[in-house]
């Protein structure tokens, strides 16, 4: 799995190991996602393309480096990846911000689409697509596959945290999309939720349980 990128960075392990507390509260919690979504967005833009430039300091004139890659396009998965857009807009103000909504029906597992908005020019920006929990994978195939449908080429996923059986079908399913995760857990429980985890991601933003 050549495309996974796991976090090592201390100030993203130390926030997990807080909003991974049950006794961690929405209002934290939703800080921290959104702390933790700016780390990974530093760690994710890494390789954006540079271009030379000449700009005037008070002292002289100087060759330096500007942004020069293609524009990009933020797209949470509802409804916990909305927690992780703040994150990310911090460090990319001139992103836009796209919407795919999905939930895994508590029967099936299987995520079922119930509502989408884009940028109108998707097909031409790089795409970030966040999500906090990898479990099963269903959900962010299901959402990669539809935005490859819109013509997007280059996605990167983003979660807080995976397990071996979500990255392995995600990377079987979408070869040429890079993951990035903060932490990827021991596995899947019966209900396939993750094991340790931090729980039903959506209901711990929101507060809905
Ligand atoms: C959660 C999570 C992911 C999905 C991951 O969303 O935010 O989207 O489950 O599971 P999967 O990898 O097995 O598809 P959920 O369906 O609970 O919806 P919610 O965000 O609206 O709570
Ligand atoms: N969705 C969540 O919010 N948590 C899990 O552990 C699995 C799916």
């Amino acid at each position: 799995m050549d495309k996974v990128f796991v976090m090592d960075h201390p100030l993203i392990l130390h926030k997990m190991s807080i909003i991974r507390n049950k006794e961690t509260g929405s209002k934290e919690f939703r800080e921290l996602v959104k702390e933790i979504s700016v780390l990974l967005a530093y760690e994710v833009t890494r390789t954006l393309q540079l271009k030379d430039i000449e700009i005037e300091t008070p002292i002289c004139t100087m060759k330096t480096k500007a942004l020069s890659g293609r524009k990009q396009a933020i797209i949470p998965i509802l409804r916990a990846g909305l927690g992780m857009v703040d994150g990310f807009l911090e460090l990319l103000p001139a992103a836009k911000v796209g919407h795919v909504g999905l939930y895994r029906d508590p029967d099936t597992l299987e995520p079922v689409e119930y509502y989408c908005k884009l940028p109108q020019d998707i097909d031409k920006r790089d795409v970030y697509v966040v999500d906090p929990m990898l479990a099963t994978g269903g959900s962010a195939i299901a959402a990669i596959t539809f935005l490859k449908n819109k013509g997007v080429k280059d996605i990167k996923f983003v979660c807080l945290i995976g397990c071996p059986e979500g990255l392995k079908a995600l990377t079987d399913a979408h070869p040429d999309v890079q993951v990035y995760v903060a932490s990827v857990d021991e596995k899947l429980n019966d209900h396939a939720y993750i094991v340790p985890g931090l729980g039903d991601a959506g209901d711990r933003l929101f507060g809905t349980k």
